[in-house]
């Protein structure tokens, strides 16, 4: 929970409210309402009615589709600054996708109604918007484009990558040490592969000391060498 001068003071980093006029971003901060979602909890369901948007003040939460007896598809990552929830209050319909999340989260959301009015009258706002829905969009393309041309040991590589510089504990001289929930089935439910893939292809990664297995936490020992192996088209699928 937190008063209302933290919330004046961190509502301008998020990048959706940066060209919010300081009136109404007062306005706003009266009608944000708190929420705390613990690890793994969702914060609601695909297809289920939405008439809120979050936002994500520390944390990290998935976005995952989770079709009818298919393995589920995991759309997107989030973590502080972004947000979530949009789409069912620009069209009305529902929950296009499930938001869980990954770690303990502080969220802040907001009625469709309140986030017309903020956007109401600001063209600026609404063009930051639509840029921040783009990029959405390019970062779709590109997932899409890596499940297609790269190999499942790439997009763990890829994927180890991108968790050592944002969620990694970096130790002189020892590499970079992953949280705990990042695990054999978190990593296959964000490649959509099995566990069983994930633990052959770290396998792998550890007999050439890109990795190392510590108890149940992953160390990732050459940064390097995993982005060395995005160029190649050789591994193993
Ligand atoms: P909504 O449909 O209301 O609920 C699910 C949310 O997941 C959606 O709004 C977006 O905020 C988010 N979402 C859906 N698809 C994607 C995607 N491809 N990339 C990132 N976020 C998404």
């Amino acid at each position: 929970m937190h008063d209302r001068a933290f919330l004046v003071k961190h509502l301008r980093r998020f990048p959706l409210f940066s060209a919010v006029d300081e009136t109404k971003l007062v306005k706003l901060i009266g009608r944000l309402r708190p929420r705390q979602v613990c690890a793994s909890e969702p914060v609601f369901l695909q297809g289920t009615d939405g008439d809120e948007l979050f936002l994500i003040v520390s944390g990290m939460i998935r976005i995952v589709l989770e079709p009818a007896g298919a393995r589920e598809v995991t759309l997107a990552m989030l973590t502080a600054g972004d947000f979530f929830g949009e789409m069912s209050l620009l069209d009305g319909k529902p929950r296009s996708a499930a938001a869980y999340a990954v770690e303990d989260c502080e969220l802040l959301s907001l009625l469709r109604s309140d986030f017309f009015e903020v956007m109401n009258g600001s063209p600026e706002s609404i063009r930051r918007l639509l840029a921040l829905l783009s990029g959405r969009l390019r970062q779709t393309n590109d997932r899409l484009q890596s499940v297609s041309l790269l190999s499942v040991r790439q997009r763990l590589a890829g994927l180890l990558c991108d968790l050592a510089r944002t969620r990694g504990h970096s130790e002189n001289g020892r590499g970079i040490l992953l949280p705990k929930d990042v695990n054999h089935p978190s990593l296959a439910k964000i490649l959509s592969t099995s566990r069983e893939t994930v633990t052959r292809e770290l396998a792998e990664l550890r007999a050439q000391d890109l990795v190392a297995q510590e108890g149940r936490r992953i160390r990732i020992l050459h940064v390097e060498g995993l982005e060395a192996l995005l160029g190649r088209q050789d591994s193993a699928s």
